[in-house]
């Protein structure tokens, strides 16, 4: 079966490395060897290794208008031209794999249903690297009432909040890293900004609870502000700073959004950590599950996309596989009505009532405080650090409405979500 790869970048390379090495092996799997035929790249003036050089080309028609290439693996990136590349190769009957959760996330549903009855789309690499969640909620889990699902499913913001954690090393730093070991995005924003996990949960929660779900609709906060003093007072708190993608079915809508989290030392989610990947689930009949694995990365991401290629390739020549993504929108619950625990770190003059101050301020909110903490600070500024019950954003918008009017208090510094009573939950 001839294929071609469209990119070589840190997935495409390690994809074609792969393919080329084990030939035999997936042959014997398939009864049919796999050929990568064509190679799509766009820069003529890089260098490429000797073993591709033949099969490179620049011109997607030659990959496009092949009758002989019967699957396509999207591995560039971006929206366009992969969107286009696409829906062509699929109106031509070929079956496509992608790793591209932009693709994905925008166009899915329009994408599933416009190829040919013979053109699968498959992206289990879009969401959680090489841990196989896509399948896993469209087939196995298909029996079940899910009620949630909270994700680690961005490798690179992991990676950094585990080095700011583990190793204080600075944000900057940790970033570099990330962006050298092949995690980050061609544009870091779309990790930073929590853009790339809010394409993964709403692909996550379109498979899970049967409608889908725009990721436009997805309210997300990223990881910039997240200092130094938010993780050395998260780790005197006996916590950890993640950023959690969220999605819960309620009776009203699903509740979805990505924010930093402060959750407790003994969360499942609290000890993923580097560019590793978590996708914890919870449902009927089937209680709770956790998904853990490497989320990022050439080689993590390969065995997704081979595993995806491996399976169209066989539906083509025995049938079956493809999967269409729901049309309909999935109801959701409005942000404000959302219910969460909140961390707050405030900057207060260091006097007598400053404290009472804050209190008074969450008080007057109708907010009620789980826990408050103030370390020993200098003369004439204090921090205070403190977790609330969980409370409606609208009573929290009242609280720090209040507190912004506070002669006590300088400046907010932190407000990010909290999962402290985590354990009573995923204890049930
Ligand atoms: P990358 O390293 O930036 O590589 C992109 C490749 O695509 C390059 O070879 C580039 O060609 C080629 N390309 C880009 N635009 C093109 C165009 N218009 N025409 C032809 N070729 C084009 O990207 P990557 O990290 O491998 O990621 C690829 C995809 O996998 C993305 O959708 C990404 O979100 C997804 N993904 C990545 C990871 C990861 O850990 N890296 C994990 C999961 C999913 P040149 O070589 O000529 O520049
Ligand atoms: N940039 C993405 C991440 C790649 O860091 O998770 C995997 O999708």
């Amino acid at each position: 079966m001839r294929i071609a790869v469209l990119g070589l970048g840190t997935v495409g390379r390690q994809v074609v490395e792969v393919l080329d090495l084990e030939r035999a092996l997936f042959a014997a799997r398939l009864g049919e060897e796999i050929e990568v035929s064509h190679i799509l790249v766009r820069d003529p003036g890089k260098p490429r290794p000797e073993s591709v050089r033949s099969r490179i080309t620049y011109d997607p028609r030659d990959v496009l208008e092949d009758p002989s290439v019967e699957v396509i693996v999207e591995l560039m990136g971006g929206f366009e031209p992969a969107h286009s590349y696409i829906a062509e190769a699929m109106r031509r009957g070929k079956s496509v794999v992608t790793a591209n959760k932009e693709v994905i996330a925008r166009s899915g549903p329009e994408l599933s249903r416009g190829g040919t009855p013979r053109a699968d789309l498959l992206f289990e690499a879009a969401v959680a690297g090489g841990i196989p969640i896509i399948r896993s909620l469209q087939e196995s889990l298909a029996g079940n009432r899910l009620h949630g699902i909270y994700g680690i499913v961005n490798g690179t913001t992991n990676f950094i909040l585990t080095r700011m954690h583990e190793d204080c090393v600075s944000f900057e730093t940790a970033l570099q890293e990330a962006k050298e070991r092949g995690y980050a995005e061609a544009d870091p924003s779309d990790d930073l900004d929590a853009v790339d996990a809010a394409r993964k949960i709403s692909i996550l929660a379109s498979l899970a609870f049967g409608g889908w779900v725009d990721v436009d609709a997805v309210g997300r906060i990223g990881i910039r502000n997240i200092t130094a003093a938010d993780v050395r007072e998260a780790k005197s708190l006996g916590a950890v700073i993640k950023l959690v993608a969220r999605a819960e079915s309620t009776p009203e809508g699903l509740a979805l959004g990505v924010s930093p989290t402060l959750i407790p030392k003994n969360h499942p989610l609290a000890d993923v950590g580097g560019a590793q990947n978590a996708v914890y689930v919870r449902g009927e009949p089937i209680g709770q599950l956790l998904f853990e694995g490497p989320g990022a990365g050439g080689p993590a991401t390969s065995s997704a996309v081979i595993g995806d290629l491996l399976d169209a390739a066989r539906a083509r020549r025995v049938g079956g596989r493809s999967v269409a993504l729901p049309l309909e929108p999935a109801p959701l619950l409005p942000p404000e009505a959302h219910s969460h625990a909140y961390y707050l770190r405030l900057l207060v003059r260091e006097e007598a009532g400053a404290l009472a101050a804050v209190a008074q301020a969450f008080a007057h909110a109708g907010v009620s405080l789980r826990s408050v903490h103030q370390p020993p600070s200098g003369d004439a500024e204090a921090m205070i650090s403190l977790v609330t019950r969980p409370t409606s954003r609208q009573q929290l918008e009242r609280a720090r409405e209040m507190l912004r009017g506070e002669h006590a208090v300088l400046r907010e510094e932190s407000c990010i979500l909290a999962e402290m009573e985590a354990e009573a939950k995923t204890g049930a």
